[in-house]
């Protein structure tokens, strides 16, 4: 055997690679960096109640609380300040019926919250859930029939009606939730037919059916009062009618599409993104994935600012443009705080 010189690689391979160059300080790191996270990446959910002056803590979802409309002016500015610039809304009605009649209703909370939004941040993008799980007393996501089956083609009109209403109190954008066969096609007719054509839908083009909705449940008070939503979400084994999903909605009209949940589901991420480079893709950090985080920084078990970081980082590194989550706060403060 020859002598190795273990002082040193080129010993053995002359002019070997090290990748380790690009690493040694903080700033040949940013400068090579392939993916970043801004505040503008982000989508802050607001869960709107009506009333005066509440503000509801979510206990699932530490740091998240239910608000009243008008606390949402105070709540933009801060979000303005952290350099966030979209929001999506959910809201809890006051009452809730069969077919969900204060989704679409003028007066709705919902609707109340654009407006008051529209007025005190002009320049943010207001995005909305269009959905009727919040809505219906049963808690599902559309008209039942006597089995209790979600009816499809009756759903669709109620969801126009939504998205008209939320374009109408100045919506820039309607995200459909519901994963029912043909919601973007009928919203994008229904808003033309209004003068809405601005309006953009980001269609929730890939929602699985998933135990990470848990915490949302409590914050939107829309957990089904029984069964589930697999007759109309997808099932978590398929990733090729992922792609067939995202296909109908580009082709009905979608303006960007949305997958969730983010974690579990990477790989879809990544799919969706090479097959529809064209579009726009939010993945939505869903409030499971959030309280597992929470719980477990709380208990000292994960560094919050560090996971967190690195969680978003990596769904923008599968290929989402935008994320949509419950720690755009702090991660946008993290951010900033670092390139102060
Ligand atoms: C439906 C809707 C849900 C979520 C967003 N929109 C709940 C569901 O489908 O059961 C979940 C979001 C989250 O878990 O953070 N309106």
């Amino acid at each position: 055997m020859t002598e190795f010189d273990a002082r040193s690689i080129e010993a053995l391979q002359p002019g070997a690679q090290r990748p380790r160059r690009w690493r040694r300080t903080p700033a040949l790191r940013d400068l090579v960096r392939e993916t970043t996270l801004a505040p503008d990446d982000l989508v802050y959910p607001l869960f709107v109640v009506s009333g005066k002056g509440v503000r509801s803590p979510i206990p699932s979802m530490p740091g998240v609380d239910q608000l009243s409309v008008d606390l949402l002016g105070g709540e933009a500015g801060a979000l303005e300040s952290l350099g966030i610039k979209a929001v999506l809304l959910f809201g809890i009605p006051e009452t809730k019926d069969p077919a969900g009649l204060e989704s679409h209703s003028e007066d709705g909370v919902v609707q109340q919250a654009i407006r008051a939004l529209r007025d005190a941040s002009p320049d943010l993008v207001v995005m909305t859930d269009v959905c009727l799980c919040e809505y219906t007393d049963h808690g599902h996501c559309g008209v039942l029939d006597s089995e209790g089956y979600v009816l499809n083609d009756e759903t669709l009109e109620i969801l126009a009606r939504i998205a008209v209403s939320h374009g109408e109190a100045g919506a820039d954008v309607v995200a459909p939730s519901g994963m029912i066969d043909g919601m973007v096609g009928a919203i994008r007719g229904a808003l033309d037919g209004e003068g809405l054509e601005r309006v953009a839908i980001l269609s929730y083009a890939v929602k699985y059916a998933s135990a990470f909705y848990g915490p949302f449940r409590d914050a939107a008070e829309g957990a089904p009062a029984f069964g589930d939503r697999k007759s109309h979400q997808m099932d978590s084994g398929n990733a090729r009618e992922a792609l067939r999903e995202a296909a109908l909605d580009v082709e009905q009209g979608a303006d960007a599409l949305l997958l969730k949940p983010a974690l579990g589901y990477l790989d879809v991420v990544r799919r969706v993104h090479e097959r529809f480079p064209e579009l726009p893709l939010a993945a939505y950090n869903v409030s499971g994935e959030y309280a597992m985080v929470k719980a477990a920084a709380a208990n000292g078990w994960l560094d919050e600012r560090a996971v967190v970081l690195e969680v978003l980082t990596g769904i923008r590194r599968a290929g989402a443009d935008l994320v949509v989550t419950y720690h755009a706060k702090d991660a946008a403060a993290w951010i900033q705080g670092a390139g102060a």
